[in-house]
């Protein structure tokens, strides 16, 4: 191993974990990944991801030939082997957005027992998204109770938030805009600034408190600045002016930049609806009302089935009526479909009396569990023939190649779309959501 190298462990192997431990390899360290689930283990240590991301596979069959990568089920023999440990469980959202911390309550005690015989300094790393004064109030309690040793003295603490896009999240991993290491102390922060000292990136050293915050206030702003968009956008629609143009020339300022700027059928995920209402959440419970904040998720909830509304302005009742989505997951290049839009689209068609016919070219299996009785095609083409309307959910590039000649099929040629993804030069009559 080299100077610079470390062995470290990740507790869980979400797309987080996987991901950040997989990267972790690449740049050269020996990593463990922990999970409770041995079939997922498994699958990890055969090659395989679990989770549909692009080049993970690539980069995780590479670092297990290296042998810089080893899924186990055994947490404490991954803590004993390693100099710091990633927190990289789940934060589901809990009653009224509260975040659920069970999970991190979990792992941190589970780390602290193995701290007690440890005899080599150890840093606990916090990665998932946890709302300020989590990693201090529940991590670092959690630990020191079970280990019976001091944060700050017998071992160090640091939460280091993840920008990962899911889709990109390799990329995202290894070539980042910016590195958030907060730390209790600065030999916790200097041991995680040497993890990812040979990252092209720059390195923002805080306190534990700030980088939970940095997280959540990079996720809201982003989360705002779509809403805002879609807000803008549905005042265009009513001005017969086009977002798309108006979003152009707003992105020309440097001060805003292009990005997130795109105006559409609203934004699902497994972050930003969780976190904005997490957020929300801390807010009110610190005595501050988050209005702007309340307005970004609420407005994102109603852009959700702009779509539906403006069908039925179009076609009038829908009871019956043979509807087509195309684009299931919350984005393309995933199959993840964690509040995309098309749920809140499917069930309010579904709750109006229409027959959904869906098409997503890898989300299907997923929605199948939530909707077991619409109905589920193999191609665009299948899903437009012989449909009432059709509604573009998901931008999916194979949309883009989509021609007059495809919706010929259509029973009524009504085309809605939510992420305008149809190419005018090659569909000739359609409807966008906010232009
Ligand atoms: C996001 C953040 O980008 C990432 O930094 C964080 O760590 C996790 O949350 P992700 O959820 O993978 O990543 O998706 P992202 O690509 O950011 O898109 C989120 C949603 O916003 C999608 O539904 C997308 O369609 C929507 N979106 C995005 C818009 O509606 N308009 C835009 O301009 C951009």
């Amino acid at each position: 191993m080299q100077d610079d190298e470390m062995k470290i462990s990740i507790i869980g192997t979400g797309y987080v974990g996987l991901t950040t431990g997989v990267g972790f390899a690449v740049k050269g360290n020996d990593v463990l990944c922990v999970d409770i689930d041995a079939a997922k283990v498994e699958t990890i240590n055969s090659g395989v991801s679990p989770i549909y991301e692009p080049l993970l596979d690539d980069y995780l069959k590479k670092v297990l030939k290296q042998k810089k990568f080893r899924a186990t089920i055994d947490l404490s023999d991954a803590v004993n082997r390693s100099e710091a440990s990633f927190i990289s469980v789940g934060t589901p959202s809990g009653k009224d957005g509260k975040i659920d911390l069970r999970f991190i309550e979990e792992v941190s005690k589970q780390i602290g027992q193995v701290l007690k015989d440890k005899k080599d300094y150890h840093v606990v790393v916090v990665k998932s998204t946890v709302v300020p004064e989590t990693t201090e109030k529940v991590v670092v309690e959690n630990v020191e109770s079970a280990s019976c040793k001091k944060a700050g003295e017998d071992f160090g603490v640091c939460m280091n938030p993840e920008f990962l896009r899911e889709g990109k999240a390799m990329e995202d991993f290894l070539t980042p805009d910016r590195i958030v290491i907060g730390s209790i102390d600065k030999r916790s922060g200097d041991v995680i600034e040497k993890l990812y000292s040979n990252f092209k990136a720059s390195i923002l050293r805080t306190d534990v408190k700030t980088a939970e915050m940095i997280k959540y206030a990079s996720n809201a702003f982003l989360a705002t600045k779509i809403s805002f968009t879609n807000e803008i956008g549905n005042i265009c629609k009513r001005l017969c002016i086009d977002v798309n143009e108006v979003m152009k020339g707003v992105g020309m300022d440097s001060r805003i930049s292009p990005h997130f700027l795109n105006a559409g059928c609203g934004y699902g995920g497994s972050c930003f609806p969780k976190d904005v209402e997490a957020l929300i959440w801390k807010a009110k419970e610190t005595g501050y009302e988050p209005r702007l904040l309340d307005e970004v998720h609420e407005l994102n909830n109603r852009q959700k089935v702009v779509l539906v509304d403006q069908l039925e302005k179009r076609i009038g009742k829908l009871k019956g009526k043979n509807i087509c989505l195309l684009g299931l997951a919350f984005k393309p290049d995933s199959d993840d479909i964690r509040e995309a839009s098309s749920i809140s689209i499917i069930s309010k068609l579904i709750e109006k009396g229409a027959k959904v016919k869906a098409y997503d070219p890898k989300a299907m299996e997923n929605m199948e569990k939530l909707f077991p009785n619409i109905q589920y095609v193999s191609n665009a083409k299948e899903a437009l023939a012989g449909s009432d309307a059709c509604l573009i959910v998901t931008e999916w590039d194979e949309f883009r190649k989509l021609e007059d000649k495809d919706f010929d099929a259509m029973r009524n040629r009504i085309i809605i779309e939510g992420r305008r993804i149809l190419d005018k030069a090659k569909v000739s009559k359609f409807d966008g959501i906010c232009w």
